[in-house]
């Protein structure tokens, strides 16, 4: 498990950021109010099942969202002491992958096939820092080996197609770091591979990250990944962050039944591994969502209040913190 220095000022804030869509069935509250910090160094995974906003969560930090149907209703998100919603969209291109970085889920969506890496790369680089462009160039190439491409001389010149999946995936990364952002957020990097290369690029972001003291954020479904490269975790539901706490807290004493019936479906080594989570029931309608608790219908341990008033979150430990009436 890593560390980060707790003592310093976050690197990121976010405050009850809220995201909804418009669609035909109603508002769909994607992002409900959802608060956490990261300090540098450190590295948060969020977790959910499918549907709960974790890629609508950081899509908005990107300030990606489709407008419309989404839209920001509410929220702040300060990153390096400024509020991204309050940038104009040239001020925001700017931060965009100089300051925080999106490596996102499908390495073979995120880059175009009719470019080769090279112009990727370098139109990366080019777009954030005022360089010359044969220096332009160098950095590319000093990138490329970074995330250990071989050869990065040769295959700068190759198309996508060309390359193995796990080097397809290590490019995207070459991208995502090559501005040195301050955050950069994996969304699910590492779905498409098989598990040696899985072990190999996460190693890599490790050693990224310890050489220039980047903060990550890891969105996963693999407690795995979780234990392996995270210091905090963040257990989203239904739009909200139901349960947030350090590694060895969530691993050890999960609060929130959510949180639990998670840990409890995490497949042994034997089952297949490549889908998890089988809670029973379904996740709520996040058009027509409950009054009070989300998780009411599928919790084993649902009392009156539940249904009455959405839970406070209510401290666990130290840094723990758990939104269920059981904490009352
Ligand atoms: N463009 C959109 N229009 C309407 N609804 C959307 C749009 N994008 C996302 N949503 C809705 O927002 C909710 C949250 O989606 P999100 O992609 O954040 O889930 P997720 O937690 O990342 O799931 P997964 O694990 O499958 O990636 C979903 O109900 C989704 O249908
Ligand atoms: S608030 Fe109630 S329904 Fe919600 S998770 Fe806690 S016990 Fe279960
Ligand atoms: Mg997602």
């Amino acid at each position: 498990m890593a560390t980060a220095n707790t003592s310093e000022a976050p690197v990121l804030k976010v405050e009850n950021l809220r995201t909804y869509f418009r669609t035909r069935w109603g508002e769909v509250k994607a992002v409900d109010g959802v608060s956490f910090e990261l300090r540098k160094g450190e590295t948060l995974g969020i977790v959910g099942e499918s549907g709960s906003g974790k890629s609508v969560t950081v899509l908005s930090m990107m300030r990606l969202i489709p407008i419309p149907p989404g839209r920001i209703v509410e929220g702040t998100i300060t990153l390096d002491g400024e509020d991204l919603l309050q940038l104009s969209e040239s001020e925001m291109s700017k931060v965009r992958g100089s300051k925080i970085a999106l490596i996102i889920q499908d390495p073979m969506t995120s880059l175009n096939p009719v470019f080769t890496i090279g112009n990727q790369v370098t139109e990366a680089i080019r777009i954030h820092q005022d360089i010359p462009k044969r220096s332009v160039m160098e950095k590319a190439l000093e990138v490329l080996r970074k995330v250990n491409i071989p050869a990065a001389e040769t295959r700068i010149r190759d198309y996508p197609h060309q390359l193995s999946g796990g080097m397809r995936q290590r490019v995207v990364g070459a991208i995502g770091i090559s501005c040195q952002p301050l955050v950069l957020i994996a969304d699910e990097p590492t779905t498409s591979l098989d598990v040696t290369i899985q072990a190999q690029y996460l190693k890599l972001l490790r050693d990224l990250q310890q050489e220039s003291g980047m903060s990550l954020i890891f969105i996963t479904h693999d407690f795995g990944i979780v234990a392996k490269m995270c210091d905090r975790v963040a257990v989203m539901y239904a739009g909200k962050i139901v349960e947030e706490g350090s590694v060895r807290d969530i691993f050890n004493k999960p609060s929130h039944p959510y949180t639990e019936a998670l840990l409890a479906s995490v497949p042994k080594m034997e089952e297949d591994v490549d889908r998890l989570y089988a809670i029973e029931g379904q996740p709520p309608l996040l058009h027509d969502l409950p009054v009070g608790c989300s998780f009411a219908d599928r919790c084993p341990y649902v009392m009156d209040r539940c249904r009455e008033e959405y839970p406070p979150e209510f401290p666990v430990d130290e840094g723990h913190y758990s939104a269920c009436w059981r904490l009352a």
